[in-house]
């Protein structure tokens, strides 16, 4: 019996795979390549000592999903493959709509068929809009959604949740994650955005590098410590882990899951800068910028219900996060290029 991890060769889906083949599981990847590269699977298959199947493939090709259920034995799910830039989101709605939603309708209807019955979901903390209360737990109401992007994920959520109502034989698990950094410990694998990063931590660690000259600061007047932004980032081999607790939870339980994956600790842009360069010994130039439209004074999450529920907690700290971020992109400032 496998898991079948759809975006199984991006960034939270290779240390996903890294995790779970380590727990001992069977684990068969799919993914188009539209955002990484076949190398993460390799170093993911040298680092465990055994090796993940892998198909190139998209979920939105019914065929071609029907032919890895044909041939491999799959028992559940992890659906990690979708689009994420929030700004192309805005751009290109429908490439969204298409890619993330009628992908996972696809990827159900061939799942149906052939029965199998136990799903997790990668949904996002970006469903909470602003936020009505931090620690955001699991109870706080859902959010106007300020992007396509993080439309598809609450939209996907209701998709799912709907078809576990029509069918109590399902196992359902949302797990809601913050700001997933970081990378493993060895730097074999890691984050690798196309062309000018969005987020956070990837921009800084090109700061470190020299792609970069300086670090923009999305506005200092937030209602913070420090007035930049506050978020819970949380380390992705944590993140990873979670999932390896929730593919045994789907043995428990018939219906719908909701759990947070964070740390329970916020931290402002300043207070990352600062311990990047503390941790690792490097400068990051920075200046301040304009807002950025969309963004929140804060997020950060209550991580207890997963603490109960699924025996789970982050371990690692932000000094960690930092060095392991920075020891991924000093290993291979072009990612999987080199
Ligand atoms: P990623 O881009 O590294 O991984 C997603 C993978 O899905 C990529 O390898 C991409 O090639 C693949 N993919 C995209 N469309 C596909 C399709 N139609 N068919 C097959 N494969 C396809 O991103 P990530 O950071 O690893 O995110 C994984 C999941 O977690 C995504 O669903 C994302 O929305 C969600 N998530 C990410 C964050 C974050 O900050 N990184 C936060 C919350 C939720
Ligand atoms: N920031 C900067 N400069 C940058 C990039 C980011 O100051 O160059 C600031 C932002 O303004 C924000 C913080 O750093 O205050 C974090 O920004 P990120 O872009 O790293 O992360 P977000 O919280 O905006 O969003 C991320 C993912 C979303 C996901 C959300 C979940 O990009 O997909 O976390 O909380 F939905």
């Amino acid at each position: 019996m496998a898991i079948l991890v759809t975006g199984g060769t991006g960034y939270i889906g290779s240390h996903t795979v890294l995790e779970l083949l380590n727990a001992g599981y069977d684990v068969v990847a799919l993914d188009n390549l539209s955002n990484s590269s076949k190398k993460s699977l390799q170093r993911v298959n040298e680092l465990a000592g055994k090796e993940a199947k892998f198909y190139e493939a998209d979920i939105r090709d019914e065929d071609g999903l029907r032919n890895i259920f044909e041939k491999e034995n799959i028992d559940s799910i992890i659906h990690f493959a979708g689009l994420k830039a929030v700004g192309e989101s805005v751009e290109k709605p429908l490439l969204y709509y298409d890619n993330n939603i009628h992908g996972t309708i696809s990827l159900l209807k061939v799942m149906k068929e052939f029965n199998v019955k136990k799903f997790v979901f990668s949904s996002s903390a970006t469903v909470y809009g602003v936020p009505a209360f931090v620690p955001i737990t699991e109870e706080c109401p859902i959010g106007e959604i300020p992007n396509p992007y993080g439309k598809t994920k609450r939209m996907i959520e209701v998709i799912l949740s709907d078809m576990v109502k029509a069918d109590p034989e399902f196992s359902l698990i949302l797990l809601r994650y913050f700001n997933p950094i970081g990378a493993h410990e060895s730097g074999m694998i890691g984050e690798n955005p196309n062309g000018i990063p969005n987020n956070l931590m990837p921009y800084i660690t090109q700061v470190a590098v020299g792609k970069r000259a300086e670090l923009g600061v999305f506005g200092n007047d937030y209602k913070t410590h420090d007035g930049t932004g506050v978020r819970d980032y949380i380390h992705v081999v944590d993140l990873a882990l979670a999932h390896v607790n929730a593919i045994k939870k789907l043995e428990d339980f018939k219906g719908t899951k909701i759990y947070n994956i964070g740390t329970g600790n916020g931290y402002s842009v300043l207070d990352v800068v600062k311990t990047f360069e503390k941790v690792n010994g490097i400068k990051i130039p920075y200046s301040i910028k304009e807002r950025r439209p969309g963004d929140i004074d804060e997020c950060y999450a209550s991580s207890k219900k997963a603490l109960d529920e699924l025996g789970w907690e982050a371990k690692r700290g932000l000094e960690e996060m930092c060095r392991d971020s920075w020891n991924w992109q000093k290993k291979n400032p072009n990612g999987f290029e080199d």
